[in-house]
């Protein structure tokens, strides 16, 4: 494809279903704002401008899109598609290649689809405009189309002018479109408000070419990629369809789910072929998990990596900063955070490790915590090489344990712990010879004089 393209998304609609002061297009589906999935896949197509036409809400919207090297234009107030796609005018100056318009709160139109409205707009035949329709099984308000069978468009017209013949109509305007800028302009100053909406409607500008014997073409997509997002509800529908597609996709890279359905991944989470993943495992965002990896059953991970060989859960949470390395385990009720464990170290159970670092083939007894913070500040813990922390030990940081040191188990480190040497801080242990039985007979004693 050597034509430029030029990418219009329009999200300048108030979302009231919604029901949010956040945008409707910076609602998440895996994570990420629903616009950026769409411009992720805008700027893999390779559009040389991006322009988002929004309503209210500039201010959230605008350092997404600028990410993307795009730009907001505001339209207000909002008089319908064709208008709104107007307001980009002015932004796109002289392009003079293809625009794709595209929608905000559809945000799963593939590259696949765009690469189609293209090669369809660049056809020998020439349309003015290529429209994406598709045939879902419920055609609500959607506006309709009536095509021939070669996808020549007859007749494009919107639910609340259209006639009872026309209604019954299956095949809907998704209103996705693509139309060369210099036609796009041209025509869409010549749109009208004369409408059951009175508004400005974007399909206008097929049958206004049409009128004059230029045609318009249709390329048909399934009904999902082109479904909408204006509830909660309908949010909902895409996270679970976007999560089905990704756990199929990493059973198709190698990776093993047991139970694919219970697990949730975050739009840039990425898993090495022959790592094994139990049920009920959530990924936030930034997880680098390596080949031949273990994640076990209801475990918790955002921004962590994970190396080979390593064992993670049951019931674990890494969060951010957590470096998990080779063959290093991390077990039931054990929170790593902004802490490394090298190779083949431990953390088998009911721990919290903060700001730490966590030397090769370290075993940190059940119970150990890190006290890094005093309410204030942070500060760091490290534990060197081969050292062996005794369980329920609290090691209150700053403080280093040297290579090979063993902490006794219920210690309370405050201070540094040489190398190879055992620390105890801890209460010591007296026994008193007989003391029990001398209590017991005496108490016992005392209890009948009082006739009890
Ligand atoms: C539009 C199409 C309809 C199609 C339907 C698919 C028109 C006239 N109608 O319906 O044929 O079946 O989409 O969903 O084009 N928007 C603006 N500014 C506006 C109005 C809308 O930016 O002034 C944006 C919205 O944010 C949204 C998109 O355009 O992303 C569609 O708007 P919406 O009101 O949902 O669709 P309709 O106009 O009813
Ligand atoms: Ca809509």
């Amino acid at each position: 494809m050597t034509r430029a393209v030029a990418a219009i998304v329009l999200a300048a609609g108030k979302g009231t279903r919604m029901k949010s002061d956040l945008h409707k297009v910076m609602h998440p589906i895996a994570g990420r704002p629903m616009l950026a999935h769409l411009l992720a896949s805008v700027a893999e197509l390779g559009a040389e401008k991006i322009v988002v036409v929004v309503g209210s809400g500039r201010d959230q919207v605008e350092p997404l899109v600028e990410s993307f090297g795009g730009a907001v234009v505001v339209q207000d107030p909002q008089l319908g598609t064709a208008h709104a796609v107007r307001q980009a005018e002015a932004e796109l100056g002289g392009f003079a290649g293809d625009v794709l318009i595209l929608y905000g709160d559809t945000p799963f139109v593939t590259l696949e689809t765009m690469r189609r409205m293209e090669e369809r707009l660049g056809a020998a035949d020439s349309p003015v405009a290529v429209v994406v329709a598709s045939r879902p099984a419920d055609p609500r308000q959607y506006g309709r189309i009536l095509a021939r069978p070669d996808g020549t468009i007859d007749k494009m017209v919107e639910f609340k002018d259209a006639s009872e013949k026309e209604r019954a109509l299956d095949l809907c305007n998704s209103g996705l479109m693509a139309v060369r800028a210099a036609d796009l302009w041209a025509l869409l100053a010549r749109v009208g408000n004369d409408n059951a909406a009175h508004e400005y409607y974007l399909p206008d500008l097929v049958m206004i070419a049409a009128a004059e014997g230029r045609r318009s073409a249709v390329i048909e997509v399934d009904p999902d990629e082109v479904e909408g997002i204006n509830s909660r509800s309908e949010l909902a529908r895409q996270e679970a369809a976007w999560q089905r597609r990704r756990r199929e996709q990493a059973m198709a890279d190698g990776v093993s789910l047991v139970a694919p359905e219970t697990v949730w991944f975050s739009h840039d989470t990425e898993i090495g072929r022959d790592t094994l993943i139990e049920a009920n495992v959530v990924f936030g965002p930034g997880v680098r998990i390596a080949q031949g990896a273990t994640i076990r059953a209801f475990s918790h991970i955002e921004g962590a990596s994970i190396a080979t060989g390593a064992q993670v859960g049951p019931y674990a949470r890494l969060r951010p900063g957590a470096e998990i390395g080779e063959d290093a385990r991390v077990g039931n009720f054990v929170e790593v955070k902004k802490a490394r464990l090298g190779k083949g170290a431990k953390a088998n159970h009911l721990s919290y490790l903060g700001d730490s670092d966590v030397g090769a083939g370290a075993n940190i007894g059940a119970g150990t915590i890190t006290c890094n913070y005093d309410g204030f500040l942070k500060y760091p813990t490290a534990i060197g090489e081969g050292a062996f922390i005794g369980s329920n030990s609290a090691l209150v940081a700053p403080v280093t344990i040297g290579e090979g040191a063993i902490v006794g188990a219920g210690s309370v480190v405050t201070r540094d712990v040489p190398a190879d040497a055992l620390a105890l801080a801890r209460g010591y242990q007296e026994h008193r010879a007989g003391w029990a039985a001398r209590f017991r007979a005496a108490m016992a004693a005392k209890k009948s004089k009082l006739g009890k």
